[in-house]
Order: structure tokens, then sequence, then C-alpha cells
């Protein structure tokens, strides 16, 4: 019976790749809409992914924010010696949202939980571009900006783009052009419409997207039926190598109908 359970699921996370047009999907039972407990599973097939995937040499990580990967954060393991090291540095600048699901919240507990190190980002999450191009003067931002340069693995959620907008403090005027340009999904601060076009960017400090593609290992980490659409828009932009970490609830969605 296990074994039925097993292939099934193997099947299921196959279908879902190939749907998504993207190397591998791991699904984990459950919904996390429903069980919260289904978050936290997810640390530990994050670590087990790394395990798998990152190169054996000193690796830096870089990590976004959100509710999902502070709870990744909390429940990854070490991992076996020969990849060395570790750092873990947030993919931008984050404050702004609440402290423990901030990126730098997110890099300092991974690190604490995997022996490794992190370096923080004290910028905020959205600045004007008279302080962004002065911050990005700054030596403490250039040497953070030069590890997310150097990553070997990039780990981040999806959201569903409104309930992100107005998380993030959008204003009025941003909620209706998302709404007019019919953003569906919100991924490192960029929002996607249902075809994976980018609709909307906030202007930040940090990794960018078109830097995306250059990262060996990337992680997008999201689980929920609510966030079925949201991951398979972003699917529609992602990198191929994309391995995608989600639950029953939101793979049944997206297969639902196949
Ligand atoms: O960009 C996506 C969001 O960070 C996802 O946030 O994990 O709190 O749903 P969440």
């Amino acid at each position: 019976l296990f074994m039925v359970g097993l292939n099934e699921m193997q099947e299921k996370e196959r279908l879902l790749a190939s749907k998504l047009a993207i190397t591998k999907a791991i699904v984990v039972k459950g919904d996390s809409d429903q069980e919260r407990q289904v978050l936290s599973s997810f640390g530990q097939v994050v670590s087990e992914c790394l395990q798998l995937a990152l190169p054996d040499q000193d690796n830096v990580i870089a990590v976004m924010g959100g509710t999902t990967m502070a709870a990744v954060a909390e429940n990854m393991t070490a991992l076996d010696d020969y990849h060395h090291h570790l750092t873990f540095v947030p993919a931008r600048g984050g404050i702004g949202e609440s402290v423990e699901i901030q990126a730098n919240s997110v890099s300092a507990k991974m690190a604490m939980k995997t022996n490794g190190d992190f370096r923080p980002l004290y910028v905020p999450e959205r600045v004007s571009h008279e302080t962004y191009q002065s911050l990005l003067q700054e030596p403490f931002v250039q040497t953070v900006l030069n590890l997310i340069g150097e990553s070997t693995c990039v780990i981040h959620s999806i959201g569903r783009a409104l309930h992100m907008a107005v998380r993030r403090g959008m204003d009025e005027e941003e909620l209706v052009m998302l709404k007019n340009n019919k953003a569906v999904s919100e991924s490192f601060g960029y929002f996607f419409d249902d075809e994976g076009n980018i609709v909307y960017k906030i202007p930040r400090i940090g990794l960018q997207l078109k830097e995306l593609e250059k990262v060996p290992v990337i992680l997008a980490v999201a689980g929920g039926k609510s966030k079925a659409k949201a991951i398979q828009a972003y699917m529609k932009h992602a990198p191929h190598h994309t391995w995608l970490i989600t639950d029953e609830g939101a793979a049944n969605e997206i297969l639902k109908g196949d």
C-alpha cells in the first residue's frame, strides 16, 4: 500500500513538472491553506534538495522572505560536510514586512539551522530612485550585492499578486494598475499576469530576475490550493531548471482537468 502511495505521488510530481515545463516538482502531502504544518514539512524537503543539488564547493545561497520562507528556515537541517561552507544572503532588501518574515531574518535562521553564516542587507524593501542610486554606492551594500551575484542557489516563494501588494503596503493607484494589468502572481518583487509576463516591478535592491537564469540551483517553494494560479503564472516565466517544492493542495488544483 505504501508503495502504491509513493508511486502515485511520484507520478503526480512528474505530471506537474511536465505541465509547468520545469525540471523537477516535489509534492508533499496535504494543503498548507488548511494545515500550517505542511509549510513546516517544506523545510526538510529544501534541506534534502540542497543536499542533492548544490555543487561540491563553498556555496552562497540567496533567499527571499515571506511566511513560507520563514517556515522553511525554521525546519531546515544541517547538510553533510562535503558541501563545505554555506553563506546565506538576503536576495534583496526587505525591511518593510514584519521582522520575522524578512529575508534578513530568514537567512539568519537558515544559517543557524545549517551551521552556516549569513550577511544581512539592511536596506528598505522599497526605495526611491535617488536613494537606490546612493545606497548602491555604499560598501556594505556592495559587499552583499557581490555575494548575491556569486550565489550558486536561490530559494524563493511565490505569492498571489493582490494579496502581496496589500501586504507590502502598495497604494490604491498601484493596486488599480495591478488589477488592470491582470496581475495574478508575485515573486522577487515582480508581478506577473497569467501568461507569465512581467506587468510591474517594485524598485528595490538585490537580485534582478534577468540574473536568475545563470544561478545553477533554484528552489521555488509555494503551496496551498489558493496559490495554484500564482504558481502556474510565475512558472511561465521561471528558468526551466527551477525545482518547485509544493503540496497536494496546489498540485491537484494545477493538474485539475488534465
Ligand atoms: O513573493 C512571494 C511571497 O514572498 C510569498 O509570501 O510565503 O507569505 O505567501 P508567503
